[in-house]
């Protein structure tokens, strides 16, 4: 399972795309939430989304160092805290790049697993941030979204993207 990355411009294109809702939690998506399981503890990730493997579908993984790894399915945050916090952030999709984001330092989020059961979860740390992160990816958004124009043109010069070729999301 290849992870697409933005400097590939059909790849890039996809990774701004809005992830459709999966219908149904079947074999397809256990096998689909393994192999992205996988591909993200290969790549050394704490977090894969869908659309970063080419699968248009409401799905993340996560796994922080030795918790078990969690799936994701049709998430939805249901809460978030006023109060922010800022982690330095990385992405499989823009390699070696790393950045400081604000997000909301606590939410509330429901999902199904993929045993097809609803679940909430209420957390804040570094694991209320990778969510976000994740979720983000499901609407065709990227942690570079989040910084500055200038800090943003810096990192797509990194994979010879220039901002007016940075495709909108769809
Ligand atoms: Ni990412």
């Amino acid at each position: 399972m290849d992870i697409y990355t933005i400097g590939f411009e059909e790849q890039l294109r996809i990774l701004r795309r809005v992830a459709a809702p999966i219908k149904n939690i079947n074999g397809d998506v256990v096998q689909l939430a393994e192999e992205m399981i996988n591909a993200m503890v290969k790549g050394n990730g704490i977090g894969l989304a869908g659309p970063q493997v080419g699968q248009l579908q409401r799905i993340f993984t996560i796994k922080i160092g030795e918790d078990d790894p969690m799936v994701f399915i049709n998430p939805e945050i249901t809460a978030t805290s006023a109060e922010l916090s800022s982690y330095e952030e990385g992405c499989l999709s823009i390699p070696g790049q790393y950045a400081d984001v604000e997000r909301s330092a606590e939410i509330q989020l429901q999902a199904w697993n993929t045993r097809g059961r609803p679940f909430t979860i209420e957390t804040s740390g570094l694991l209320a941030t990778v969510i976000q992160h994740e979720l983000d990816h499901l609407n065709g958004i990227l942690f570079i979204d989040h910084l500055s124009e200038r800090k943003k043109r810096n990192i797509l010069g990194k994979f010879d993207v220039e901002i007016s070729n940075y495709p909108g999301v769809e």
